[in-house]
């Protein structure tokens, strides 16, 4: 690109000399229709409890979801993502609890659906909440087995749109789970319901907080590398997003975010799909630890979610989505 004119006839510092001049040439700002709320669910009653790992993010149960929702509401955030905390003893090998029409994601489901009808919701498609060892598909042979996980994903899937969640989210980075899920939804009249394909999902250490506040961290004894994708590459988002688009996700997501800017431009700029953007939680964590200990300020928050925007970014799901939504209101 040829650089325009010369000092002093241009001077750069003219555009930036007022507040009002720089929001009238801002090519990118937040709003609140650019928001996804991850919400964490536990069991009991009356229940408000803190994350350890996440300051500042609760676990609800079901009865108190409103706490959180009367919030969502009033701050006009589309979307919210639903994750669950199960209690050790529902846990087995074969995470058979994501199949159980009693689970506390088909509740919260049922629940949220009767009293906010207009709050758009997704659920996380994978076994790894409810795994005994941690990993998102079932073990076989000491493998996380491709085939025999996608057989019980397509029955969390059906059971998730029968609950009526909105937006399937599968994230267990199976091959081939898109399709077979959009076809089982297909065939069972659920044709209106999306799949957001967690389609670009790096093997990350920068989960780890999230892995406590659904409490398989400590249960998880090697990597997920054998299925999330490696970090050092870029050039497989575009097979994995143009897979996924094929057995037919609505959208694709990338995760995790701030470290991945790069690929969400990328896809962005070669598929003409929406990109959504997953600001994780070791991301949210180093943020909020900064500002607690006073070393950043709170317009950190705006600026990292901004950076997902000048990526290209349709929405960013982010555990700052409330905080942001009160700042920009
Ligand atoms: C589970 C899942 C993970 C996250 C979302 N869904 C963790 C993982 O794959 O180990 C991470 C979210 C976050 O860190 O905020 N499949």
């Amino acid at each position: 690109m040829k650089i325009l004119g010369s000092f002093p006839k241009t001077r750069l510092r003219r555009l930036r000399k007022s507040k009002w001049l720089r929001n009238l040439i801002s090519e990118s700002n937040i709003s609140h229709n650019d928001l996804v709320l991850p919400i964490f669910v536990r069991e009991g009653k009356n229940k408000v409890e803190p994350i350890k790992s996440l300051p500042g993010v609760k676990r609800y149960s079901v009865d108190k979801l409103p706490v959180i929702l009367n919030e969502v509401k009033r701050l006009k955030i589309p979307m919210i993502a639903l994750f669950p905390f199960t209690p050790s003893h529902k846990k087995n090998n074969f995470g058979t609890e994501a199949i159980n029409p009693n689970n506390l994601i088909c509740k919260s489901l049922k629940f949220i659906k009767k009293k906010f009808p207009n709050v758009g919701i997704m659920c996380d498609v994978a076994l790894d909440p409810y795994t005994s060892h941690g990993h998102d598909g079932i073990i076989i042979n000491n493998k996380v087995d491709n085939d025999e996980t996608i057989k019980i994903l397509i029955k969390q899937s059906l059971l998730q749109a029968k609950m009526g969640c909105d937006v399937i989210a599968p994230s267990d980075m199976m091959d081939g789970r898109v399709g077979a899920i959009r076809k089982a939804l297909d065939k069972n009249k659920f044709s209106n319901v999306s799949i957001l394909s967690y389609a670009v999902k790096y093997a990350s250490s920068f989960y780890g907080p999230f892995r406590d506040a659904v409490g398989s961290k400590s249960r998880l004894k090697k990597d997920k590398k054998t299925y999330q994708m490696d970090y050092r590459n870029s050039f497989e988002s575009f097979r994995e997003v143009g897979l996924d688009i094929k057995e037919g996700a609505d959208m694709v997501l990338v995760k995790p975010g701030m470290i991945y800017l790069d690929i969400i431009k990328q896809i962005k700029d070669n598929f003409k799909i929406p990109v959504l953007a997953y600001q994780v939680s070791g991301e949210y964590a180093l943020i909020k630890n900064g500002i607690n200990k006073k070393l950043l300020n709170d317009e950190s928050i705006i600026e990292s979610i901004v950076s997902f925007k000048r990526a290209g970014a349709s929405a960013i799901i982010t555990y700052f989505a409330l905080d942001i939504a009160k700042k920009i209101k």
